[in-house]
């Protein structure tokens, strides 16, 4: 197995391109700050030599009066603002890039408890360790079922809170195949530091292998028990609250061959809705979710008529089913 190489001396071996980004961002801040840092101490000392009291010298001889320099002054005005643009793009644009999901990437839903984590895998396997494809572009919806985590990764250079109640996203693709770990940066409780998982990063070999020997352990939902997947789940639940008279079947916004009470929900997933107040809103889990909880916090425009009620009785399994099922409608 290929050994990944540390990316500095400060750093822990860089292991996905998001590392890559954080860490080019971090040497060029450091090592900018290093010269900079230098060249002030060198021009001390030496003014600190050049003009230190002599005997024989009369200090008010070599004093001389400055007056005000526009030039000097707009130029020390300038020239740092430039720097601070400059340092300023450089770690913006990796955070940008850091917080967008490649196009296809592969969903992995990780759930956060005292103290462990949980990892869900299209299709319905889950496991206790990340397992991972080198190589390939990865989405991971990141959500808690009690207090406040903190997903970490050091060596992908990712941090992001996992809080109960909202999702929160990160993206990634891991360059290296080997090991890293799933550290929780977030005080947690009695447990917080046992709260580890293993992250493997493995060949497209060795990851159809782990799918295939995890088996696809279907997902048992609804009373009573039966296996399902979660968008089917989600069917099932759109149908016993009966969602469809408000949206319509398969949510296409109709009812009777006109526009349905409620707005359309097919083919809405990732794209923005324009909302009653002006604004827009990008409809991703957390979107749907709040639609669910508080059907009134976000409005579509030309749906202010809102009559639903909300479902604030829902678990965040069947959240997330309805939520699964929604993103299948096309
Ligand atoms: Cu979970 Cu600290």
């Amino acid at each position: 197995m290929m050994q990944s190489e540390p990316s500095s001396w400060q750093l822990p071996p860089a292991m996905a391109d998001t590392a890559t980004r954080v860490d080019d961002a971090y040497n060029f801040i450091f090592w900018f700050s290093v010269v900079f840092a230098a060249a002030v101490i060198a021009i001390t000392l030496l003014f600190v030599l050049k003009y230190r009291r002599r005997s024989g010298v009369k200090s008010e001889s070599t004093a001389r009066h400055t007056k005000l320099e526009t030039k000097l002054e707009i130029l020390w005005i300038v020239v740092p603002t430039l720097f601070i643009v400059v340092l300023f793009h450089k770690g913006f644009s990796s955070y940008i890039h850091n917080a967008t999901a490649a196009e296809g990437a592969t969903e992995i839903r990780v759930h956060a408890k005292k103290w462990s984590w949980d990892f869900e895998y299209p299709g319905g396997a889950r496991s206790n360790e990340l397992h991972l494809e080198v190589n390939k572009p990865y989405k991971l919806i990141l959500s808690s079922d009690d207090v406040i985590h903190s997903f970490y990764i050091p060596e992908f250079r990712l941090k992001r809170d996992a809080v109960p109640g909202q999702y929160s996203f990160v993206a990634f693709t891991p360059t290296v195949p080997g090991e890293a770990h799933v550290l929780c940066a977030e005080y947690c409780g009695t447990n917080h530091s046992a709260m580890i998982a293993d992250v493997k990063i493995e060949t497209p070999e060795q990851h159809q292998e782990f799918l295939a020997s995890s088996g696809k352990k279907p997902k048992v939902c609804g009373t009573p028990p039966v296996e399902c997947t979660d968008e089917k789940w989600g069917e099932s639940l759109f149908q016993k609250n009966a969602c469809f008279t408000c949206h319509g079947n398969a949510g296409d916004g109709m009812t009777g061959g006109a526009k349905s009470l409620g707005p359309k929900l097919a083919g809405i997933f990732g794209k923005p809705q324009s909302l009653a107040d002006g604004t827009s809103a990008n409809a991703d889990e957390n979107y749907i979710r709040e639609s669910i909880l508080k059907p009134s916090a976000k409005i579509v425009a030309g749906y202010t008529n809102v009559q639903m009620p909300p479902f604030a009785s829902l678990t965040d399994d069947q959240l997330e089913a309805i939520i699964a099922y929604i993103k299948s409608l096309k």
